[in-house]
């Protein structure tokens, strides 16, 4: 068997077109831009390259988007009232700071900082027990971004054993609880599970997000099972290369004969992560001006 590759751009392409859409009309009902502020302390080459792609695709998509960039030595009570300014300010929907911060800053007080209705990367712990508890919050943009292309491949996810590998607050744990909510049967591995393999073995579904290149193999997969590859890893140059490859947590060109359907890397998750984020925003813009937005409309 070959696996279908389940194409990640283009489904995050047309839910950006969808996004887009929404965006226009609360324009037109609210008189006002849904509006996203984005927060980057320091330089990190990786964040500056995220900050970016999310203005453009912020804009593109008909929002308003407010960059705030502090310096890498700048006071936490700086950011803290940055924070305080972005939540009191009307036209700002959402709010992301982005991580990771600076070494002398506390993440969990930044974002225990932001308020819950515009935290759209859906980090604050009231988001976290929202989601936990089947209230409506924000859903990390990773793990949201998975289940729409497995639910756009499998539909009805309901009594399916799933996999996920990996614990993290952003990508494993919301994963397994949106996977739960969608009466999955659920287990959770990491880098202490026993017998990993055999685990991953039992799995319809296997969601690898545990940032190992290539760990996950052909002999691990279910044949037909759905694999969904949350990893970037790049590898060193090899050769020629002046920058090495960039692969997934999943050995790609083994896995592909084996499961269902696969992600690829990249070109697979990575691509929804920021469509969420704006999907998020538009919901956030929404609820934070009393209006309605049918739920099957984003
Ligand atoms: N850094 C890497 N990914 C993310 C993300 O999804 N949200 C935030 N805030 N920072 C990140």
């Amino acid at each position: 068997m070959t696996a279908d590759v389940i194409d990640g751009k283009a489904f995050a392409a047309t839910l950006r077109a969808r996004v887009g859409t929404e965006a226009r009309r609360f324009e037109a009902d609210s008189g006002r831009k849904a509006g996203l502020a984005v927060v980057l302390v320091g330089e990190d080459p990786a964040s500056q390259v995220y900050v970016r792609s999310k203005h453009k695709a912020t804009v593109e998509a008909g929002m308003a988007s407010f960059e705030h960039r502090l310096p890498a030595d700048a006071a936490e009570a700086e950011l803290l009232a940055l924070v305080a300014q972005l939540n009191a300010d009307p036209s700002v929907d959402g709010i992301l700071v982005q991580l990771p911060l600076p070494p002398h800053m506390d993440e969990a007080k930044v974002i225990a900082a932001i308020d819950p209705d515009k935290d759209v990367d859906g980090f604050h712990v009231v988001n976290v027990g929202r989601l936990a508890t089947g209230l409506h919050g924000f859903v990390p943009c990773t793990p949201l971004g998975c289940l729409m292309l497995l639910k756009e491949r499998l539909g009805d996810l309901s009594g399916l054993e799933a996999v996920v590998i990996g614990r993290s607050n952003i990508v494993g744990k919301p994963m397994a609880q949106l996977l739960l909510q969608e009466s999955c049967t659920v287990t959770i591995a990491h880098s202490r599970t026993r017998n990993l393999p055999e685990m991953v073995r039992r799995a319809d579904i296997v969601v690898a997000a545990v940032g190992r290149p290539e760990m996950v193999k052909a002999d691990w997969i279910k044949p037909g099972a759905t694999v969904i590859d949350v990893g970037i890893n790049r590898l060193p140059p090899t050769g020629d290369e002046s920058k090495g490859r960039l692969v997934g947590d999943v050995a790609y060109d083994e896995v592909r004969d084996v499961a269902g359907a696969i992600t690829p890397v990249p070109g697979g998750v990575g691509p929804m992560t920021i469509a969420v984020l704006l999907r998020n925003a538009v919901v956030a813009a929404y609820r934070n001006a009393g209006l309605d937005l049918p739920k099957d409309r984003l």
